[in-house]
């Protein structure tokens, strides 16, 4: 199996192009099962977990073909990709490929909405708590669905169409809101999707399905009013950036010290990020090729934070910010909210030498002089990259095993990472 090797101790300086975000790219794909005509979506990540969902929808029988590259294009540009959903050959997703990636669960509202039943795995996906899909469930009753769960599958049919209605979410869920919005597209009248998610994917697919034809006001918003119509049409769309991957490498520099643009990168996204990443120290500009982080000649300032939805802390730099927090200099304490189980890199930093205790949902993090390079293992995805930021201000060599992780999210990181001067590689067993 892949491990990443690093040598520890190298500033970064250059550019890093950031990819379109892998949380926006799969719902947009996902959407395509709402319409027989072509979807063209521009700048998808080159992703584990996109291929994976390219894999489910051609079970559905959605056609994908990626155009080729323009001469003179950065190696590292997203792809083209058209997805055509002429006829949904099957509206099953079996357990052994949504168990693979809990986003593929979300494939049940357009085929709900489209063809008035769907059979769904319940999904799998990064083990960082229970995750349970009682949101969906209950939104697509609201819809008019009639759900059971049997052996492992939910079982959804609404054979007359779905009929709008009023859905209050018991939390912000992300993917319920995903999933809801898309379904809602399609049904009788006025849906009002209330106590919505906010996160800027959810904005970037409202602004893919209006370019399809869907009567959606208020995404973005915690209040969501979608008019269904009768058919969506083909469209095309440019994936957001990647915040995530942006705040990550935003770290990375915070980490290591140099001075790295983040090219294509949209500031707005990260702003309660970017304001405790300049408390910690950090120089962070935004410029017209997008986002420019500094750290010279100063350490590391103990920072606090806690993760909430959009626009608060996002759940997924938590593990990231706590790889800063273990070079700071004094005590700091991140608290996760959304997840139960998100402190799986606690263990793994603390084999390089950091200092943390963890007390129900808050980690404690003495910052420590140097942390000492050592063998880690990646237990998810935003777990696995903290190692990798750890790693690079380490010293001596820390090698990054059960990669497939970070394969998931992050695109040709170690790339990315060299090409700003850091000693990492991939290493086969
Ligand atoms: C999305 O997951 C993201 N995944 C996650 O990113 C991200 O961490 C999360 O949102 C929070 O921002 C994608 O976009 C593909 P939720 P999602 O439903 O939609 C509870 C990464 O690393 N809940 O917003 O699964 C749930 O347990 C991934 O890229 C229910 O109780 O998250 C959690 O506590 C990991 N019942 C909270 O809501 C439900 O039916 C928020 O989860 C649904 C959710």
């Amino acid at each position: 199996m892949d491990r990443i090797r690093i040598t520890g101790g190298v500033p970064l300086e250059g550019s890093i192009p950031i990819s379109g975000a892998k949380n926006a790219a799969l719902p947009l794909m996902i959407a395509s099962l709402l319409t027989d005509e072509t979807l063209t979506l521009d700048n998808v990540p080159r992703l584990a977990d996109v291929q994976q969902l390219f894999h489910i929808l051609a079970n559905h029988g959605v056609d994908t073909s990626f155009q080729g590259k323009r001469t003179g294009q950065d190696q590292l540009a997203g792809q083209t990709v058209d997805l055509l959903a002429r006829a949904i050959v099957d509206t099953t997703a079996p357990y052994d490929l949504v168990s693979k990636m809990r986003a593929s669960f979300w494939v049940i509202g357009p085929l709900l909405a489209r063809m008035g039943e769907a059979r769904v795995s319940l999904p799998g996906g990064c083990a960082i708590g229970t995750r349970p899909v009682d949101f969906f469930i209950e939104g697509l009753r609201a819809l008019g669905a009639n759900i059971e769960i049997e052996a492992g599958y939910v079982v959804a049919q609404a054979r007359a169409g779905l009929i709008g209605n009023r859905i209050r979410l018991p939390k912000a869920s992300v993917g319920a809101t995903h999933t809801l919005m898309m379904a809602a597209t399609l049904a009788r009248g006025e849906t009002v999707l209330e106590n919505a998610a906010c996160e800027p994917e959810i904005a970037d697919l409202g602004e893919c399905l209006i370019a399809m034809g869907a009567k959606i006001e208020g995404h973005g918003t915690s209040t969501i009013f979608i008019e269904g119509v009768p058919r969506l049409r083909g469209a095309r769309h440019a994936v957001m950036p990647d915040r995530i991957e942006t705040g990550t490498y935003a770290l990375a520099v915070a980490m290591a010290g140099g001075d790295v643009t983040l090219e294509g990168a949209s500031a707005d996204h990260l702003e309660k990020p970017i304001e405790l990443m300049r408390q910690a120290g950090a120089d962070i500009t935004v410029t017209n090729r997008g986002m420019r982080v500094r750290r010279n000649g100063h350490g590391i300032y103990a920072v606090d934070a806690e993760t909430a939805p959009y626009p608060g802390f996002p759940t997924d730099l938590q593990a990231q910010f706590m790889a800063l927090m273990t070079a700071g200099k004094g005590t700091s304490h991140v608290t996760e909210t959304i997840f139960e189980n998100r402190f799986m890199h606690v263990q793994e930093l603390a084999r390089l030498g950091a200092k943390i205790s963890l007390n129900g949902q808050t980690a404690t993090i003495e910052g420590v002089k140097t942390l000492k390079g050592a063998p880690v293992m990646a237990t998810d995805l935003r777990a696995s990259v903290s190692l990798v930021i750890a790693g690079l201000a380490a010293e001596g060599e820390t090698e990054v095993s059960r990669i497939y992780h970070l394969d998931r999210g992050f695109e040709r990181l170690e790339q990315k990472l060299s090409r700003c001067g850091a000693q990492i590689e991939r290493v086969s067993a």
